[in-house]
C-alpha cells in the first residue's frame, strides 16, 4: 500500500469563487472581522490575527463555488516528494511543484480530489506577526465543511492519499477528519450534490465568540442556527449567511486529540448529541438550504478532473 503523500500540518486557507467579491469582501472585512491584506478588482485576500499570510481568498465567478483548500506541510522537499508519490498514484498536477505564483508566496503543488476539487499543499508561505487584539474577531480558518456525493469516497481519498485521521462519524452521514490535534481540519456531509456546506473560523474564547455573534446583531444579521455546541467536536457553534449565500461559522473551543489515545466513535443524530447546550434546537429549512449550497462545478481544470485514486 502506498504511503500517503505528505504529513499535512495545517489547514491554510481557503478560496470561495462568488459573484458578490466586493460585497463579500466588505462583509467578512467589516462585519466577520477578518483584514484585508491585498485585493484588486476581481480578487480579495484576508487575514485573521493568527500567523497565516491570508485564510480566505475570494474570487470572482458566476456562481458560489469552492476555488482551492489550501494544506500546510512543512518542507519544500516534502511538497516535491509530494509530487512523486501522486505521479505513483496517477494523479497528475494541476500546478506545481514549485514556487507558487500567487499573493502570499509559497513553494507548493495543486491537484484535483475525486469530486474535481483543488486541493493545494504548501509550504514556505510569507510570514505575517499575529494581530495582538482584545476584538472578537477570528484567529483564522479552523475548518472547512464539504458536501460530497460518495462520503466513503471522500474519506478514502484523505485518508489513504492525505494521511489524515477519521475522528469521529456524525452516523453515516458526516465524517470528521484531522491532520493535526485538532478535532477535525475538514469534515464531509453525505449530499446530493458537491458543494461547500460552510468554513468555520476559530474565536479564540468562548468570551469572544458570543462577543462576536453581538457584533454581528449589530449590524442587523442573527445566526442561521446558534449559539449552541456540538457533540462531535466539543465545539461551540453559531452560523450566518455571508452576501452570497455561503455559511460562515463562528466556533471556539474544538477538542484536542491525542493521537495515540484517541478512538473514532459514531454519534447518533439526536438533539441532545448535536446540540449539547439545548440552546440552537434542530437547525431550520434555512440553514439546510444554504448548507446543500448550489451544484459546483469546481474551476474548469478539464486535464486533472477524473484523476484516478490508486491505493
Ligand atoms: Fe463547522
Amino acid at each position: 500500500m502506498n504511503p500517503p503523500i505528505a504529513r499535512i500540518r495545517a489547514l491554510r486557507s481557503v478560496e470561495l469563487r462568488v459573484p458578490t467579491v466586493t460585497d463579500s469582501t466588505d462583509f467578512y472585512e467589516n462585519v466577520w472581522g477578518l483584514k484585508v491584506v491585498e485585493r484588486d478588482g476581481a480578487q480579495a485576500w484576508l487575514r485573521g490575527t493568527g500567523m497565516q499570510h491570508h485564510v480566505l481568498q475570494l474570487s470572482d465567478a458566476p456562481q458560489n463555488g469552492l476555488g482551492r483548500i489550501s494544506f500546510a506541510v512543512a518542507t519544500p522537499a516534502e511538497v516535491d516528494e509530494a509530487a512523486r508519490r501522486l505521479e505513483s498514484r496517477g494523479i497528475g498536477p494541476i500546478a506545481g511543484p514549485g514556487p507558487l505564483e500567487q499573493v502570499g508566496g509559497g513553494y507548493g503543488l495543486r491537484f484535483a480530489d475525486p469530486e474535481g476539487r483543488v486541493v493545494e499543499i504548501s509550504a514556505d508561505t510569507y510570514a505575517v506577526t499575529k494581530i495582538e487584539t482584545g476584538d472578537a474577531v477570528p484567529v483564522g480558518v479552523t475548518h472547512v465543511v464539504l458536501n460530497t456525493v460518495d462520503i466513503d469516497a471522500a474519506v478514502a481519498f484523505y485518508t489513504d492519499v492525505l494521511g489524515m485521521r477519521v475522528s469521529d462519524w456524525s452516523e453515516h452521514q458526516m465524517a470528521f477528519l484531522r491532520c493535526n490535534a485538532d478535532h477535525h481540519s475538514i469534515a464531509f456531509n453525505q449530499a446530493e450534490w458537491t458543494a461547500v456546506n460552510h468554513i468555520a473560523y476559530q474565536m479564540p474564547t468562548v468570551d469572544h465568540f458570543m462577543r462576536g455573534i453581538g457584533r454581528l446583531r449589530h449590524h442587523g444579521i442573527t445566526p442561521l442556527w446558534g449559539p449552541g455546541k456540538h457533540g462531535p467536536g466539543d465545539n461551540t457553534f453559531s452560523y450566518f449567511a455571508d452576501p452570497a449565500g455561503l455559511v460562515c461559522e463562528y466556533t471556539s473551543g474544538i477538542a484536542q486529540v491525542d493521537e495515540d489515545a484517541w478512538l473514532c466513535r459514531v454519534w447518533r443524530r439526536v438533539p441532545e448529541l448535536s446540540d449539547l447546550w439545548g440552546t440552537a434546537g434542530p437547525p431550520s429549512k434555512q440553514v439546510r438550504s444554504h448548507m446543500a449550497g448550489v451544484p459546483d462545478p469546481g474551476p474548469a481544470r478539464p486535464a486533472a478532473v477524473g484523476a484516478a485514486v490508486s491505493s
